[in-house]
């Protein structure tokens, strides 16, 4: 499946750093041609020997050491590879790369790599939970960096939380996708951010949306292949490279978006939080203050979901539930209800989850009453998990 891929595995100092032997072993297994690299730290934690062992080439630690081959190793190892993977990465590592430090081999190779990169952070829980570090996760990824993991689960430190580092076997299949895009050919909608209801030519009612979540899917969507339309509300963020984006304000034109494109669509996610009034009148004017209280008379707008389910063909329909409380009762009615395959509930009134956060911790249902529940993790690697979910429903149900 991998032969003839040129695989650069960078290995920092983690406890995790073991895990990247049976990493190697499974690469070189399935064909791949992998050269490793390991920064200092790292070689506290195992020896080079175990994985020239098992890559069957030199292993490169030294940023000036002669006797190698190639000219420049760091260029030849960042470029001549057609994907670098960083297993472990260490709050560290992540760092460097997200600032452009280059003081080791590992960290120059990152900075002078002009070929696709994977991280896979693994650490303590409260430091993967420190912003900085999430800070730094969620730059990489807007750099084009793709995130796997980490994992929740006991530490090496006796805690427990997010911040294990994702299964080999788990990287493996990341890897694997990468070359292999599972969505290739397949159409996807996804909807994002909030809407916009004008009062008046200077005012609207919105909602806390950032947009977050449904751009990251959108993203994930196109680098694993999908043709990805995405109808946005306004939002600050910038569009994901190979996604056509469809830019709307309100309800009624999202509404519209959304229906024009469902027909060719094979899965809809439908992130975007639509307001569920709008004022009755828009006036055309700016409303000039007069009395000490006013009343607005709100109307409802379109469930712009709940009509797609009606009309739901061979679509997989995929809603999404922002509650403060009741999470799993609200969003089981809220499947049925919309005639949907599957809804992520999340609950925004907790830390980490939510609105205008890089990060979500969100519960998947299915209609079967199945459910999964995902730690607290970067918007993009929860995007990640939702479509995995979402192909490996789709295989079942349609052999696809
Ligand atoms: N949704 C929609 N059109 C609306 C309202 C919601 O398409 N007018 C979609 C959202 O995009 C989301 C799902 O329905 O995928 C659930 O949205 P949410 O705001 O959680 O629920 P509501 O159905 O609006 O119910 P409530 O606000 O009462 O919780």
């Amino acid at each position: 499946m991998l032969t003839g891929k040129k695989i650069t595995v960078g290995i920092a100092g983690g406890i995790a750093a073991y895990k990247a032997a049976e990493l190697v072993s499974g690469l070189v297994k399935n064909g791949a041609d992998v050269r490793v690299v390991m920064t200092a730290s790292a070689r506290e934690f195992i020896q080079p020997l175990t994985f020239s062992a098992l890559s069957g080439n030199t292993v490169y630690t030294d940023m000036f050491d002669s006797s190698h081959r190639y000219g420049v190793t760091h260029i030849e190892l960042a470029q001549n590879a057609d994907l670098l993977v960083v297993a472990p990465a260490t709050a560290n590592i992540i760092a460097k790369a997200a600032n452009g430090i280059a003081d080791d081999l590992l960290s120059t190779i990152i900075l002078a790599a002009n070929i696709p990169v994977m991280i896979c952070p693994a650490m303590n829980t409260v430091m993967y939970n420190n912003p900085v570090v999430q800070q730094n996760i969620e730059k990489l990824c807007q750099l084009g960096c793709r995130i796997v993991g980490p994992n929740s689960g006991i530490l090496a430190c006796g805690a427990k939380g997010p911040g294990r580092m994702s299964e080999p076997r788990e990287i493996l299949q990341a890897i694997k996708r990468f070359f292999a895009p599972d969505l290739a050919g397949v159409n996807i909608l996804v909807s994002a951010g909030p809407t916009r209801e004008p009062l008046d030519p200077v005012r609207y009612l919105t909602n806390r949306s950032s947009g977050k979540m449904g751009y990251n899917l959108a993203r994930a969507a196109a680098e694993r292949g999908g043709n990805v339309v995405l109808v946005s509300g306004p939002v600050n963020l910038p569009p994901p490279a190979g996604v056509e984006l469809i830019k709307v304000e309100t309800a009624e034109q999202m509404r519209r978006a959304m229906l024009d494109n469902f027909s060719a669509a094979d899965i809809v996610l439908k992130a975007a939080a639509v307001a569920d009034y709008r004022p009755k009148h828009a006036a055309g004017e700016k409303i000039k203050k007069n009395d000490d209280a006013v009343a607005l008379q709100l109307v409802k707008n379109p469930d712009i979901l709940a009509e797609l389910g009606q009309l739901k063909k061979h679509q997989i329909l995929v809603g999404f539930a922002a509650e403060t409380g009741n999470i799993q009762e609200y969003a089981r009615k809220k499947l049925e209800q919309k005639n949907l395959d599957m809804i992520v509930a999340n609950n925004v009134s907790e830390e980490g989850a939510g609105f205008d956060v890089d990060t979500n911790i969100v519960t998947i249902i299915y209609r079967n009453g199945d459910m999964k529940k995902l730690p607290r993790m970067s918007k993009y690697a929860v995007a990640q998990s939702i479509l995995d979910e979402v192909t490996a429903y789709r295989s079942e149900r349609f052999g696809k």
